[in-house]
Parts: structure tokens; sequence; C-alpha cells
């Protein structure tokens, strides 16, 4: 059922301490992706949920770089539109850009001007919640470009970190440490 598999999922997520910097705990997802059953799993459960939670989605919204391993998953599911957002100087074009902190550093992340039409509902979907900096940006920058965060998605939170207290939108994660 539902609750072993994600049991499974959990014990695949590798910790290791002092990466990239001293005092953090990284968790690793890597083996998620080497497992095929287990990416199945994960996007089929996120899947399953936005199917079940919300009528009309006019797209995902991924994070570079790992939500980028989801999220086109999860659109081609539903049937929507994959936006990315990447780290600043990597799309061509008109951009917005918002600047973000997290648990080990700063980025500034952009996103395409045209991506998004006024009043289009989005997923944001990133593979894991810490501080939530990194979220917290990513809402900003879909509402400044005129849209509306309906969620946003998570393979993984770190619940110690409170993230959830700094992002601005309902978050959702299957495996939580
Ligand atoms: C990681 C992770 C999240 C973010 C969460 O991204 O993938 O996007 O940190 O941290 P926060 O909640 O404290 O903001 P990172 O930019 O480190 O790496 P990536 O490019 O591999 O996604
Ligand atoms: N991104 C931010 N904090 C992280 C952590 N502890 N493990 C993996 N990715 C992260
Ligand atoms: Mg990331």
């Amino acid at each position: 059922d539902q609750e072993k598999a994600l049991e499974y999922v959990k014990s695949l997520i590798r910790p290791f301490p002092d990466f990239p910097q001293p005092g953090i705990l990284f968790r690793d997802i890597c083996p998620v992706l080497k497992d095929c059953n287990a990416l199945r799993t994960v996007t089929d459960l996120i899947t399953e949920h936005l199917q079940a939670k919300f009528l009309d989605i006019d797209a995902i919204v991924g994070l570079d770089a790992r939500g980028f391993l989801f999220g086109p998953i999860v659109a081609m599911n539903l049937d929507k539109a994959f936006i990315p957002v990447r780290k600043t100087g990597k799309l061509p074009g008109p951009t917005i850009k918002v600047s973000s902190t997290k648990e080990y550093g700063k980025d500034v992340l952009e996103m395409q001007a045209d991506a998004i039409e006024k009043g289009q509902k989005v997923i944001i979907l990133d593979d894991l919640l810490a501080t939530g900096g990194t979220l917290q940006a990513a809402c900003q920058l879909v509402r400044e470009a005129g849209g509306e965060v309906l969620e946003c998605v998570l393979l993984v939170e770190l619940e110690d970190l409170k993230g959830k207290d700094k992002v601005p939108a309902p978050c959702h994660s299957l495996v939580k440490f």
C-alpha cells in the first residue's frame, strides 16, 4: 500500500553529514532516481494528490535543479505545462528575478517574463523543503508574473527547520525527516 511504498522511498534517502559545508546534514535523493519503481511511486503519488485536490491547474513550476528531476514527469501525467525556474543567467529573453537564501547559501532565481499568463494557477514543485527560502522566492516570482500558487509540493520536508512558516502558500510533502 501507499504507506509501505513511502516507507521504502524514505529508506532510500541517504544522510551525508557535513555536506556541502560543516553542520549541514544533506539528504541525498539520488537513490530514488536510481530505482525506477521508487521514482514511479513518488511521481504517481504527487500526481494523484494533485488530481484529488485541485480541479484546475494550469502549470507545474519546477525549481532548478532537483525540481527538474520530478516536475516534468508530474506535468506530463497531468497533461499540463511545465515551467522552469532557473538559477540566474541561464534563461534567454526578458526575465524576472528574485534573490533567495537557502540552508547553505544564496541564489538568484529567474523565470521568463512570458512563462505565466495573468491569473494562471500553478503548483510549485521541488525535491526538498529545508529553511523555505527557495520556495519563498519561487512564490514571489510566480506572483510577480501574475500567477497564483495553489500549493508547493515536495518529496522531502526537513521539519526541524520550520521552512513551512516562511513559505506564503500551502506546502505538501511526501516524506518527512
Ligand atoms: C536545494 C534543494 C531545494 C533547496 C531547499 O537546492 O533542492 O531547492 O536547496 O533549501 P531551502 O528550503 O533552505 O531554501 P540547491 O540549490 O542547493 O541545489 P540544486 O541545484 O541541486 O537543486
Ligand atoms: N537543500 C537544503 N538543505 C538541504 C539538505 N539538508 N539536504 C539536501 N538538500 C538540501
Ligand atoms: Mg534545489
